[in-house]
């Protein structure tokens, strides 16, 4: 298949090929999402098959007005309509009961389904003038970062999808906050830039996923489900004392030695040294992209420096520690 790829003057003619059941690639203020027709099965499929993503894994429906919840959401509890009104149209997704009509290729069969309103203005021209809701998971081909720039979108899914539209980089560089708001408590099931903090400043007892903080806390060995977001290259993380952060990668560097530098610091004698930045919001900008380019320099071990912070720093957590499989040194 041949793949477009235009720019925001030509949204017209995506949201044409969306409304006609057809695959199209969008910024949106988190990463690049990969859209079709949320109520359109053949679509849908497309989606999977493009990504080669397994069927149990259920995507997020993207709405252009908030009246569109209605048309997915069997029931919308005051708590929801809170966090609605507090951070919609953004980087937040919720979990609601479904409608009966929400079809099965986009739930994985659950009884419930995940809904965003995006802020960013062309994801939302276009899935307005696709006159349709927009199924999209992230970009990237199942197993590889999400991609934050247009050229991570091309790498992937160039030949895999109808259109791409090159949108500048995304601002957050995350996927969404995941907010499960069916039931009794609202609760995170994958952290981003809408923190907990900023969650529970209106529903105090917000919490996060017990499975989540596990995760995050008690380093494991790696498994299939924790290295889905991770580059060709190892990843190590190494964070504690940034002296002794330093001095441990410093002893470890090579020509096929890759280094994500956090608040400063060379690494002379490394392969490629990539500056996430002095504070979590430029890590998490920049995180998903660097991995990428670690790949395409052929890197063979990347030693990420890190520390553990709150607000979205969580995030970066969550991902960063996904990626490395849980490989974290502490010194
Ligand atoms: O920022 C984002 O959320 C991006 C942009 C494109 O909007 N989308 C994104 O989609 O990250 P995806 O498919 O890569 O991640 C969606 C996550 C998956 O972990 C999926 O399992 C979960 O949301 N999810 C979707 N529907 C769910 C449901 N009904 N219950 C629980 N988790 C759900
Ligand atoms: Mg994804």
């Amino acid at each position: 298949m041949t793949t477009k790829i235009v720019t925001k003057e030509n949204i017209s003619e995506a949201a044409k090929c969306l409304n006609e059941g057809g695959t199209v690639v969008f910024p949106t203020e988190t990463v690049y999402g990969l859209g079709a027709d949320a109520f359109n099965s053949v679509a849908v499929k497309k989606i999977f098959e493009a990504k080669g993503r397994p069927g149990d894994n259920p995507l997020i429906v993207h709405i252009s007005d908030i009246s569109q919840i209605h048309l997915l959401a069997r029931e919308i509890p005051d708590n929801a309509k809170l966090l609605a009104q507090k951070f919609w149209p953004g980087p937040l997704t919720m979990i609601f009961k479904k409608k009966d009509q929400v079809i099965n290729e986009v739930t994985a069969g659950l009884d419930t389904v995940a809904v965003r309103y995006p802020s960013n203005q062309i994801a939302h021209d276009l899935i307005e003038q696709s006159q349709k809701v927009v199924a999209a998971p992230s970009a990237n081909l199942s197993g590889s970062p999400s991609p934050t720039v247009c050229s991570d979108v091309v790498d992937d899914l160039n030949g895999r999808v109808d259109f791409i539209i090159d949108g500048t980089g995304c601002e957050i560089g995350l996927e969404s906050t995941v907010v499960d708001v069916s039931g009794n408590t609202v609760t995170i099931l994958r952290p981003g830039a809408i923190t907990l903090e900023m969650i529970r400043e209106f529903i105090p007892d917000a919490k996060l996923d017990g499975g989540l903080i596990d995760n995050d806390q008690v380093p494991k060995c790696p498994g299939l489900k924790y290295t889905h977001y991770s580059p060709n290259a190892d990843v190590i993380v190494v964070q504690g004392n940034k002296d002794k952060v330093r001095e441990y990668i410093l002893s470890h560097l090579s020509s096929d030695v890759g280094v994500i530098t956090y608040k400063g610091g060379e690494y002379p004698g490394a392969g490629l040294v990539l500056d996430a930045g002095d504070n979590m919001t430029s890590y998490a900008h920049n995180l998903f992209t660097y991995l990428r380019r670690f790949d395409k320099n052929n890197i063979k071990i990347v030693y990420a420096e890190f520390s553990v912070e709150e607000g979205i720093g969580v995030a970066v957590r969550n991902r960063l520690y996904k990626a490395c499989g849980h490989k974290i040194i502490e010194v």
